[in-house]
Order: C-alpha cells, then structure tokens, then sequence
C-alpha cells in the first residue's frame, strides 16, 4: 500500500553526477534520473516506450535522453521528438515523466498526479552542507517491505533490546511509552524519561533529571530528529503532564541531528538513505565519522531482524500481530498512510466516476 501524491527519496544528490544516467527502482517503478543543461533533476520512466528497453543504457544529449536500442530521442517531459527514419511522431510515442527535485542533499521524486505536485510538502530534512552540523551520510537495502521498517523506526523500545551493546539507551528507556501525536501527513513521538542519567560521554542529565526525546515521523517513511536528547530538571516530566516542553528552557542537550528515508523498492525491497552527526565545531569530524560508524552498526542490527522477520511473515502474510501500548507509533502510522491512500482512492473514483466502498479498519 502506497500513498502516491507524496515525495520519495530516490537517490542522494551527490549519487547523481553530471551527464551520468541512473536507474532506480520506487514503488516497483523503474525510474531514470539525469541533470539537464542547467542541473536540475528529470525522472523519466525507465522503459522506452519502442520496444520497452531501458532508457537508463541510453545516453544524454543536452536535455534530452536517446535510447540507445533503436535511437528514439525523449524530451525532458517524456515526449518522442525524434524517431530514425520517420517524421511523424504519434502523440502516443512518450514516456511518464515524473516531477524530481533536489532537496536537503536528497533527490525527491513525486510518484502521484504531476499536477499535484507541491514542494512545500517535501519534509524538511537537513541537507550535508548545513553550517551547523557535521553530517556524515549512508544507505543500505532491506529484503524487507518498508512498512516493516517504519514500524521499527515509529517504535524505539527495540532499542533496548534489539541494540543493547551498541546505542547507549538509560536502562529505563522500553519502561516509559512515548506520547504519538497524530499530524497531517506523519506523527510525532515523544518520550521523558524521569529521573535518568546519561550514559552518554556528554553526560547532559546529572542523576535524577529528566531526559527528552522527540522525533517526526513522516510519510511515506521519513524521520527527522533534530536533537536527540535534552535533560531538564527532576520533575518537569510531572509537571508538565507528560507533555511537550519549551525546548529552549533544558539545561543540557546532546546536540546531534540525524535525517532518515525509507523507499520501497518493490514490495519486498527497500532502500535505507541516513544522516547524522553532531553540531560543528573543534573535534566534530572525528565525532561525526564516529557517530556515522556507531548508526551503521545499530542499523545492521535492525536489517537483521526485520529481514528474518519479513522472512517468517512470507511463510503466513495473513498472519494476525497482536499488539500492545507499545505500537501506538507504529500503528498510528500505518494509519496515516492507510488514510492518504483511501483518499487518493477516493479521489481517482470520483475523477473516473466510479463509487467505491471499504471496508472499516479499527
Ligand atoms: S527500444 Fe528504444 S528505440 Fe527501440
Ligand atoms: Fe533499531
């Protein structure tokens, strides 16, 4: 299931290199991408329209992309503008073109109606050249549906359990749920942790504080954590109700920021793209190759578990989980992009004139 009228990320923008072609593979799409004469991004569809040969073994030519099969020559928009030995050419020799943007370091590509593409709606990660932090970067490929690598990411209790050794959690860290909060197009998650001490080297939370995390999580699979912990004094998790804090008023913050997409691939495969690091300054690099290092570590840990787990799930995807208090990200989740794509159901119905009924989910 798939929301459609959303920005994915297909590449990161350094993959993508002057005159150079590259395939990928969104939403069991295959998708070609290049930079026209000034820079900007084309993602046209990676089947020529001929003899359905990819356009991704042709070659560039100005704006313009010629299959290297049999010559046909398409516009940046998808349109056949040359055909070898002919002059007419039908309307219908085109390919999709899809709307493609660079953005925060990534390139975006919009999988919907073209029309419909707005970039105010792409999230607003941190691209690697923000002055303010030193950003190291990385992908990895899941044999795994990316819902199963949502649910990973909108549930951190794992972390304790999952990546004992490896990410320096306060031990209370799976006994404190985390508040879900449901937005437009994502949730936000955040956790206190009360009367907790850091085991982290900065030591921002002397014992008995209280520590801060919080994170948005947003279609189709994007996380944006801009700062992973923040300590405030020994009952401000209470006072406040379990709700959020001015930020501004803690009094130590574990200055790291980390950037993260998930992409299916197909319905079996997905791409991983990460950033993270610390807030610049003296030593940065060194810490920022660290971090890099430490996030490639905890992220292998995960692929290990989701792919045995999506391998268990093939054998009964009809399966039934049960689940508990623990879920409410991952099921608040799904449930925001159940909902995109009822709508975008809904909407081509309308546009074609069909009705349509579905079924009620709890
Ligand atoms: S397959 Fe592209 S021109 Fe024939
Ligand atoms: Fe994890």
């Amino acid at each position: 299931m798939y929301v459609r009228n959303c920005w994915y990320v297909a590449a990161w923008a350094h993959e993508l290199a002057e005159n150079q072609l590259i395939s990928r593979t969104v939403i069991n799409e295959p998708i070609v991408l290049y930079r026209n004469k000034v820079g900007d991004i084309v993602g046209l569809e990676d089947r020529c329209c001929h003899r359905l040969a990819p356009l991704s073994h042709g070659r560039i030519e100005g704006n313009d992309l010629r299959c290297r099969y049999h010559g046909l020559k398409f516009n940046s928009s998808g349109a056949c503008v040359e055909i070898p030995m002919q002059q007419a050419i039908p309307p219908q020799a085109r390919v999709r073109s899809y709307p493609a943007v660079e953005k925060h370091s990534w390139i975006w590509i919009w999988m919907g109606d073209s029309s419909l593409a707005d970039t105010s709606l792409i999230p607003a990660a941190v691209g690697l050249d923000d002055p303010h932090w030193t950003l190291r970067s990385g992908q990895m490929d899941f044999e795994a549906n990316y819902q199963l690598i949502n649910d990973n990411l909108t549930d951190l209790t794992h972390v304790r359990f999952l990546h004992p050794t490896t990410f320096l959690t306060p031990e209370s860290f799976p006994f404190y749920a985390p508040m879900v909060e449901r937005l437009d197009r994502g949730i936000r998650i955040w956790r206190w942790l009360p009367a907790t001490s850091t085991k982290s080297p900065e030591k921002i939370c002397d014992e008995g504080g209280d520590l801060w995390t919080a994170y948005d999580y947003l279609v189709p699979g994007i996380m944006l954590m801009p700062t992973v912990n923040v300590a405030f004094p020994k009952g401000t998790a209470e006072r406040l109700g379990g709700g959020r804090p001015d930020v501004s008023n803690g009094t130590g913050v574990r200055g790291t920021l980390t950037s993260q997409a998930i992409t299916p691939i197909t319905d079996h495969t997905s791409r991983y793209f990460y950033s993270w690091g610390p807030s610049s300054g003296e030593g940065s690099d060194a810490a920022a190759d660290s971090l890099l290092a430490l996030a490639k570590t905890v992220f292998l840990e995960d692929k290990e578990m989701i792919e045995a787990q999506q391998r268990i799930i093939n054998f009964d995807p009809g399966r039934k989980e049960l689940l508990f208090g623990s879920d409410a990200g991952p099921v608040k989740m799904r449930s925001v992009i159940q909902h995109l794509v009822k709508a975008e159901t809904a909407a081509a119905s309308i546009s074609s004139g069909k009705e349509l009924h579905f079924a009620e989910h709890p």
